[in-house]
């Protein structure tokens, strides 16, 4: 896929046109999503408009979503970040919900009926299924990308190892 036009977003100099395609194999579209990604924060030293583009483009890329974003870890609790979406809660302690016990246990949190996890947090209501996916820096986690869909059982291996790569890959830029 031909993902970018344009030489990039620093001061208003061009654009990115990605052209993510929804029904293509997920193994492409998240290899799509890391080499979108890396493109966006290239260059870019500013952590928030870095967080605010990836949630923007998560967005784009991945269908049947009602919140993509990130919370980032802020004296040992997460805090929101940019996303896309409803507004939703801004503090989370660790081990609290589904992104609370990603931060805690340091590992991806795949789950199939949020209605089922002890502690869930419900931001929107129609939430039914997450996954969060920890961003390690420097053997710490320093954020959390959340993704929750409508849909039951949005989210498979596919989809937590995709988006561990996408955290791995922008790590160094939020
Ligand atoms: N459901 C999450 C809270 C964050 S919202 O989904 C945006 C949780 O249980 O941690």
């Amino acid at each position: 896929m031909d993902l970018l036009t344009g030489a990039g977003l620093a001061y208003g100099s061009a654009m990115f046109a990605f052209a993510p395609d929804p029904n293509q194999p997920k193994t492409e579209l998240y290899a799509d999503l890391v080499e979108a990604a890396q493109a966006l924060v290239h260059d870019e030293p500013d952590a928030m408009a870095n967080m605010a583009n990836l949630a923007a483009l998560i967005w784009q890329f991945l269908p049947k979503l009602n919140w993509a974003g990130f919370y980032r870890t802020v004296d040992g609790s997460l805090v929101l970040g940019p996303f896309q979406g409803k507004p939703a809660c801004i503090r989370i302690a660790a081990g609290q919900g589904v992104c609370g016990a990603a931060l805690a246990s340091g590992t991806t949190q795949l789950v199939p009926d949020v209605h089922a996890f002890p502690g869930h947090i419900a931001c929107d209501d129609a939430s039914r299924s997450e996954l969060v996916v920890p961003v390690w820096r420097d053997g710490r986690v320093i954020a959390v990308i959340d993704l929750d869909s409508p849909e039951p059982a949005r989210f498979d291996s596919e989809d937590a190892a995709g988006i561990e790569a996408l955290a791995t890959a922008i790590a160094a830029a939020i």
